[in-house]
């Protein structure tokens, strides 16, 4: 029996000494450690054996298995760090290959300048605040001071969806939805980007859909020269510490007083082109002291709460500022006239 036994662990090892693969080791070790294997075939034969010979075959059997194990360990460890330095050979990278150049986009023209004037409100203490597209005729006009059939409403010719609902055609509504939600309490400083829509033919100066940029201030004792001021800073960190600016006395519904503000011309010097029409000065925003029946619908009291509100067009401030001709270039998203805007890393 301890002959059978010793040829059958010399025959296991020299097969592991020849196994090539993992694969090939596990069916080595089935084959001959396995409870159907013959070494378990042996032992099954001890039964006949005398109570002397019982104990010393036991052992042997024992030994001959844990040589078996041995060598297999010691071989699947060998196959293993094999399959390892196989894997790092084939997938070795050439380092010094030079790399495909990976296209980079950029940030389109409108949003680089509406980030630009949020960085610059928000470095003066205001809040960034949004509202919805889709707006109800009350937010949109009426809580501006504009009931139904007032005749400024046609200012503003409106995409409507029912009649109480609408296309925003300004930013302005945001005001009215911003005070309502501070329940006639406390100040407030926010500017609201966002899309607005319009029912006018698209041209060069004209687009159905277009953005604005609003701004609102209420608290106590507001003057019109802090609407100045501000609109003095913010024009000349956005066109130029150069720029000079105007106030001209104008209407809107929701302000009172209203002014629009016009900024010297740059490309004439104040001398006259066809960019400002010959007269030296380019209208940029529309502003104004913030009207009492707009705070008061809102829930402010009027007599406590006053307060500043301007709107601007990052479109028409884009062209200015990067000399674009035509408004219908950022919307035609033509890569070649928006990749002129990325900016050197
Ligand atoms: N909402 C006005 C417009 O679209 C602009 C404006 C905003 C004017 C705030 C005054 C105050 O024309």
């Amino acid at each position: 029996m301890q002959e059978r036994l010793k040829e059958l662990q010399a025959e296991a090892i020299e097969k592991v000494e020849q196994a090539s693969s993992l694969k090939e080791l596990n069916d080595i070790r089935v084959a001959y450690l396995g409870k159907k294997g013959p070494i378990t075939e042996v032992l099954r034969g001890m039964g006949k054996l005398s109570a002397e010979e019982r104990p010393v075959i036991g052992a042997f059997a024992n030994e001959v298995r844990a040589a078996i194990s041995a060598k297999m360990e010691a071989k699947q460890a060998e196959l293993e760090e094999a399959a390892v330095q196989a894997k790092l050979a084939s997938e070795t990278i050439d380092v010094t290959l030079p790399g495909r150049p990976v296209k980079l986009g950029n940030h389109h023209p409108l949003t680089k300048i509406i980030e630009e004037i949020e960085d610059l409100f928000i470095g003066m203490g205001y809040e960034v605040a949004e509202g919805p597209e889709v707006e109800q005729d009350y937010y949109n006009f009426e809580a501006l001071n504009l009931p139904k059939g007032h005749p400024a409403r046609d200012m503003q010719d409106s995409f409507y969806i029912t009649e109480d609902i609408l296309l925003r055609t300004h930013t302005s509504p945001v005001q009215a939805r911003t005070m309502e939600k501070h329940e006639g309490k406390g100040s407030i400083k926010i500017i609201c980007p966002g899309k607005v829509y319009r029912r006018d033919n698209d041209d060069a100066t004209h687009s159905h859909q277009f953005m604005q940029i609003e701004g609102l201030v209420v608290g106590e004792n507001i003057r019109m020269s802090d609407l100045k001021g501000t609109l003095e800073v913010f024009a000349k960190k956005i066109f130029g510490e150069d720029r000079e600016i105007r106030l001209r006395p104008s209407f809107f519904p929701f302000t009172e007083p209203s002014v629009e503000m016009d900024i010297s011309c740059k490309i004439c010097g104040g001398h006259g082109c066809s960019v400002c029409k010959h007269t030296g000065w380019i209208e940029i925003l529309g502003a104004g002291m913030v009207h009492p029946n707009v705070l008061e619908m809102a829930g402010y009291d009027s007599r406590v709460f006053n307060g500043f509100a301007f709107g601007m067009g990052p479109e028409r401030i884009a062209m200015l500022k990067y000399g674009v001709d035509d408004i219908r270039h950022f919307y035609t998203n033509d890569v070649r006239f928006l990749k002129q805007f990325a900016v050197e890393e």
